[in-house]
């Protein structure tokens, strides 16, 4: 027991008392702020006409960023609730000045973008950034996303993407976490701090909006707007969790899905928006759809007309519609029809209106660039790189060809179609990003290596995509006149993203050629892949000592994967998603169901291996392709480093506890190698027996933890109830009694383990 001093006993008694007040005081002042919003927006809407109404809940594209006649008299009438995709700073505040000075309530905008990974200063793609697993610096970097943002005026970005993704075919899986709900969910609440503050009111806060809600991630095929089939159990367990965890974080927005969900697209499913968002889990912000959804729902076949479908969008719970008119259009003949009543109108006018005073758009008049800290300025780039190099995924290196010696290196084949495209190294959705500030891979090891080093720089291919081989001679030259070649291979930007879904994740092209050809010349081959998506790379790693996974990691690019491929620091990134040998094993995610006769180790046997004429293999049957296998190229959360970890000790503390009482699970991790190094180290659980079956690891915790040669370091998880609870076949969220397993390690794949059990008295 810790024996507290008498004057410190007080002490500590005073400071908890303060704690407490502090505490009351924020709660009762973020009521109080609460019902001061409430009244001004009670206020305002009884000012406010049926038509004024109608024009909050509309958001109208910026053709090419500018301000029309046609919006400016929009505007001025009152019709335009919000406006998207206009970031000039002038063309916003003349905007903001003719809503608030010309229209008759004066009546803000919010001002929409898509600052999905930074601004002009661009971040990996959220795929990269989710490699880091640190959610601090996710934090970081959407703060400065949205400081850039802001200092050109817009209050609104739509992100973060929170969809579980666990199909590398799908476009957007680039813009996503990766496959886990609960990395998913600690990075979107850590992007929505990010974005929008402690406080919505301060300059330079921003509205965050979570979106696609919900299933978007499950397309069909990994086609991009698919149908998605998603079990209530799965949507509850594994899709919806991010999304719930950003309503608990404050969210300001949602963003509802292109999704047919089940068959009712999410732009009119009154079960996602009022059943589980407002009804359950009392969302108070603005639902927005997504960009024409609500008039899709016509092409889905669910809504008979343009009216129909704003009557099922609002009525489900659309409180903006996004570049489409169909409330504008539509909205008072269904109100004059009674099909539609005012009260629903009201509520959706209240939830756009109470985000405009969140925000504090009502005191802010102008925006003054001045007013902000520099874009993309040095302390910015260092963010992007410090995040872009714990990004980055050794994935192989064969006889510690990695990491590279400066010292002792002469020169450098530096090959391939993305070792220097400042456009392409950016990814998705950039609309704001500048590639005059990109920094280059071949730059970046020009820099590094100075003038003593030889660089020889061959492109090879016009595109990742091209059939041509005529420059591999050359490329083979280079490499065999070099100490080592390095491959700056992947797929461009436009290959990932928004309907650029893929059927074949392969390397594109004549890339694994390259390679091959590269290797001839008998030097050590490194190949960096840059990419939107987990591509099945097993083809090359035969040809390759080291391969180095970049994401598309931004405008630090260079910089970044040089000090990786320097050694300057110790790569640390681990794999968001799992990536598949073949993409016939897709979807491949490590928190699977058991299933009742998984595979065991060693028991696997190969189309090649079966022998003609026979009709059984021998062997048990089992759960796996008799040409893939059951085990993907590269597990989820997996990743080398320049060190090795060893991890010891799992203890579960109390190993036997009540269901609702806390337990602490907690190893060692050492550095047994020779360099300093980032280590995250990962908590996965099993519930093993359930009352619905239970994937057979989950994540449950991690931690990134620096170590020096040799140091040890314990690190510790608390797992409460919560954190063990599920959705059962009820669709009610309770933590059963049983035997869990839980283990500590440096992947998904991790072995040790300790035991505890939950009891129910
Ligand atoms: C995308 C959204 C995006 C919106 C606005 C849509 O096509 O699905 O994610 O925010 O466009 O640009």
């Amino acid at each position: 027991m810790t024996v507290i001093p008498a004057f410190s006993r007080s002490a500590a008694s005073l400071l908890c008392t303060l704690a407490l007040l502090a505490c009351v005081n924020t709660t009762a002042r973020a009521e109080a702020t609460r019902a001061a919003i409430d009244e001004r927006v009670e206020r305002l809407l009884t000012q406010m006409t049926v038509a004024e109404k109608i024009g909050q809940l509309a958001q109208v594209n910026a053709d090419e960023g500018k301000m029309s006649a046609k919006l400016r008299a929009a505007v001025k009438a009152g019709m335009v609730g919000s406006v998207l995709n206009a970031v000039d700073v002038a063309t916003v505040n003349e905007l903001q000045r003719v809503a608030m000075q010309e229209s008759r309530l004066g009546i803000p905008l919010l001002m929409g973008r898509d600052v999905i990974h930074g601004f002009k200063t661009v971040l990996p793609i959220p795929l990269g950034q989710a490699a880091a697993w640190n959610p601090d610096l996710v934090q970081q970097g959407a703060r400065m996303a949205a400081l850039e943002a802001a200092a050109s005026g817009v209050n609104w970005t739509f992100a973060p993407m929170i969809d579980v993704s666990r199909d590398p075919r799908w476009g957007r899986i680039a813009e996503s976490f990766g496959e886990d709900p609960h990395l998913v969910s600690v990075l979107g609440v850590a992007s929505i701090r990010g974005f929008q503050g402690d406080d919505l009111t301060r300059p330079g806060a921003i509205a965050a909006c979570a979106k696609h809600f919900v299933g978007y991630g499950a397309s069909e095929g990994g086609r991009d707007y698919g149908f998605v089939g998603i079990p209530e159990i799965d949507l509850r367990n594994v899709y919806m969790p991010p999304f719930k965890a950003a309503v608990d974080a404050g969210v300001a927005t949602f963003m509802t899905a292109f999704s047919d969900v089940n068959g009712v697209p999410a732009s009119g499913n009154r079960f996602l928006m009022q059943t589980v968002l407002r009804d359950e889990w009392k969302f108070p912000g603005l639902v927005v759809s997504d960009w024409e959804s609500i008039l899709d729902m016509v092409v889905h076949g669910f809504a008979a007309s343009e009216k129909d479908a704003a009557f099922e969008a609002l009525s489900a719970g659309v409180d903006m519609e996004m570049a489409s008119t169909t409330y504008r259009d539509h909205l008072p003949a269904l109100l004059a029809e009674k099909r539609i009543d005012m009260a629903t109108l009201d509520a959706a006018v209240r939830n756009v209106l109470r985000v405009k005073f969140r925000l504090g758009l009502f005191e802010r008049t102008v925006t003054d660039p001045a007013d902000y800290p520099p874009v993309a300025s040095e302390q910015n780039l260092a963010l992007a790189k410090k995040l872009t190099a714990q990004s980055l995924v050794l994935l192989q290196n064969r006889g510690a060809v990695l990491p590279l010696e400066r010292q002792s290196l002469r020169s450098l084949a530096v090959i391939g179609p993305m070792a220097d495209d400042d456009y392409e190294q950016l990814g998705t959705w950039i609309y704001d990003g500048d590639t005059a500030l990109s920094r280059t891979p071949l730059q970046a090891i020009r820099d590094i290596v100075g003038p003593q080093v030889a660089v020889r720089h061959v492109r090879a291919m016009e595109t990742t995509r091209s059939r041509t081989t005529t420059a591999f001679a050359e490329a083979v030259d280079a490499a065999s006149r070099s100490d080592a070649a390095v491959l700056f291979l992947g797929e461009e930007s436009i290959l990932s993203g928004e309907a650029h879904s893929r059927a074949d994740i392969d390397l594109p092209g004549n890339q694994m050629e390259l390679v091959r050809a590269v290797r001839s010349a008998g030097k050590p081959v490194i190949v960096v892949i840059l990419a939107g998506r987990p591509l099945t790379i097993e083809p090359i790693l035969g040809d390759a000592d080291a391969v180095v996974y970049a994401w598309h990691p931004g405008t630090m690019a260079g910089p970044a994967i040089a000090d990786i491929l320097f050694g300057v620091e110790s790569p640390s990134g681990k794999l968001p998603v799992t990536f598949p040998r073949v993409v016939g094993q897709v979807p491949i995610y490590y928190a699977q169901r058991n299933t009742g006769k998984p595979p065991l180790p060693g028991t696997f046997l190969h189309i090649d291996d079966i022998k003609v004429r026979t009709s059984q293999t021998g062997l048990k049957n089992k759960s796996w392709y008799l040409d893939a296998g059951y085990e993907p190229l590269y597990p989820f959360g997996y990743g080398l480093s320049y060190t090795s970890f060893a991890y010891s000790d799992i203890a579960v503390t109390p190993s036997r506890a009540r269901v609702g009482m806390p337990v602490q699970v907690r190893a060692v991790v050492t550095n047994v190698g020779k360099v300093e190094a980032d280590e995250v180290a990962q908590l996965y659980v099993q519930d093993v027996v359930g009352s619905v079956t239970r994937p057979v690891r989950e994540l449950k915790g991690f931690q990134r933890v620096r170590l020096e040669p040799g140091e040890s370091r314990e690190v510790s998880f608390q797992l409460t109830a919560d954190d063990l609870a599920f959705y059962g076949r009820d669709m009610r969220r309770a933590t059963e009694p049983g035997t869990f397993h839980a283990w500590i390690g440096g992947s998904s794949k991790a072995e040790l383990r300790a035991d505890f059990e939950l009891t129910a008295d």
